[in-house]
């Protein structure tokens, strides 16, 4: 028998099954979970969300993953491995999606001849209608074209530029991985703690303003970035606040284009509330879009998470190490609010949700994650500092005044203030 390449372990490569794809046609499947499985482009040409497959590699989808296939002008592939659904479509929306690229570029170009700000483009819509993989066929088409287009990823719940709990930036400069995504090495990142934005709605307004103006400096001194403009990727949370939020986010980053996936409502209410010139777009959702039980949305998060800190198919090794609680000092962010009644005259009550709160290490903040802030002293605003990365507290150790850490990076730390997040993180690695 012959031996079995390193990475294509646990591949059952006694199911294999070639497709012949049309013009136009893609190619849906799913990862069985504990599985993998291989994709390799036989003949022709053919996409994955937006990046071009070469025929000199194989591709290799772990357990869970949801991918789409698309050619535009035909091509043979072949899956090894348990797929649980694979079937072909004609159905897609990817003609309408290049449209929208093509009408996009036009605006990056008129920008770049002007010298203004190039188009800034927010993705709204309910959860599971294929925001995020939008946004990134959005972006490869444009890395594709040279542009170095900017990622606001505020989907807090999923993590799109780090893990879950967080908003953050990334000027994408090369397409998407295939398989791992965007590169992640230089994101900026801010702190938010929560996985969804009602888990206090302020901060994440205060982080929203805060990366458009970081963004809109990032303009000044960049042209091509300016030109190139950015794509925003956001929650499923359209309804009462979450409405208010996608109406703070347009306005901050002055979107030009506000595209909105598969809901006639919410492109109703934004077309009635947002000023006549920003261009708002009602477009299909594609048929392939995977619907999420909670369970797994809860799964991809554990999952982002994992990948922080130990790689993706965990070809990294976290750093584990003890703090001293007299090295580090730990804040969380937002008081409990008080009845109006207690408030001092003339303060809001939601005032309390961005005051800074230190916090006294315990054995409560096990497992929890913790954000290192890049302040050097508390006379920056900590709030809106962008963070160095994040460590998981795995045991503390109150009698001898130390924690223990799980760190992507080896000590010492850079910095010595941390912010510590309602999201808790178990590894089961160890
Ligand atoms: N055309 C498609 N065919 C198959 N799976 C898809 C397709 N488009 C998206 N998906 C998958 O569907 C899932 C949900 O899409 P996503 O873009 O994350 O939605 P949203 O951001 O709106 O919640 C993802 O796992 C994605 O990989
Ligand atoms: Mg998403």
């Amino acid at each position: 028998m012959a031996s079995v390449k390193p990475e294509e372990k646990g591949i059952d490569l006694s199911i294999t099954q070639d497709y012949k794809l049309a013009k136009d046609n893609e190619l849906r499947f799913e990862v069985e979970s504990n599985a993998r499985v291989k994709l390799d482009l036989l003949e022709g040409s053919a996409e994955v969300f937006g990046t071009e497959l070469v025929r000199s590699r194989s591709y290799i989808f772990e357990s869970g993953a949801k991918i789409a296939v698309f050619t535009w002008f035909g091509c043979s592939v072949k899956l090894s491995g348990k797929v649980e659904a694979s079937y072909v479509s004609k159905d897609t929306p990817m003609v309408i999606y290049l449209n929208t690229h093509a009408a996009v570029e036009q605006l990056r170009k008129s920008a770049e001849q002007d010298d203004i700000r190039g188009p800034r483009v927010l993705v709204v819509g309910a959860q599971d209608v294929g925001k995020t993989t939008v946004c990134r066929l959005l972006l490869n088409y444009a890395v594709r074209l040279g542009r170095k287009t900017t990622l606001i990823d505020i989907d807090v719940g999923q993590g799109g530029v780090s893990i879950p709990g967080s908003v953050g930036a990334l000027t994408v400069e090369r397409p998407a991985d295939p398989v791992d995504g965007f590169d992640l090495k230089v994101p900026l990142v801010y702190h938010f703690g929560h996985t969804a934005p009602n888990g206090n709605i302020k901060l994440y307004e205060t982080l929203i303003s805060r990366l458009a103006d970081v963004f809109n400096a990032k303009c000044d001194y960049n042209k091509q970035v300016k030109h190139s403009g950015c794509i925003i990727n956001t929650c499923g949370w359209v309804k009462g606040q979450g409405y208010q939020c996608i109406l703070h986010t347009a306005q901050s980053f002055e979107a030009d284009v506000v595209l909105v996936l598969d809901s006639e409502r919410l492109y109703n209410d934004l077309k009635r509330d947002l000023p006549d010139f920003v261009n708002v777009i009602l477009q299909p959702k594609s048929p392939g879009v995977v619907e999420r039980p909670r369970e797994a949305r809860r799964d991809n998060r554990e999952n982002k998470i994992k990948e922080y800190f130990y790689g993706p198919r965990k070809i990294y090794f976290p750093h584990a190490f003890n703090i001293k609680f007299s090295e580090v000092e730990i804040y969380k962010i937002g008081a409990p609010s008080l009845p109006d009644s207690c408030l001092p005259l003339g303060m809001e009550p939601e005032n309390t949700q961005t005051k800074l709160v230190q916090v006294t290490p315990g054995r409560d903040m096990t497992h929890h994650i913790l954000s290192l802030s890049m302040a050097e002293s508390l006379d920056e605003n900590l709030i809106e500092t962008n963070v160095a990365g994040f460590v998981v507290v795995t045991n503390v150790d109150p009698d001898n005044q130390v924690f223990s850490v799980l760190s992507p990076a080896p000590r010492p730390l850079p910095r010595k203030y941390f912010l510590i997040m309602d999201i808790r993180f178990i590894d089961i690695n160890k």
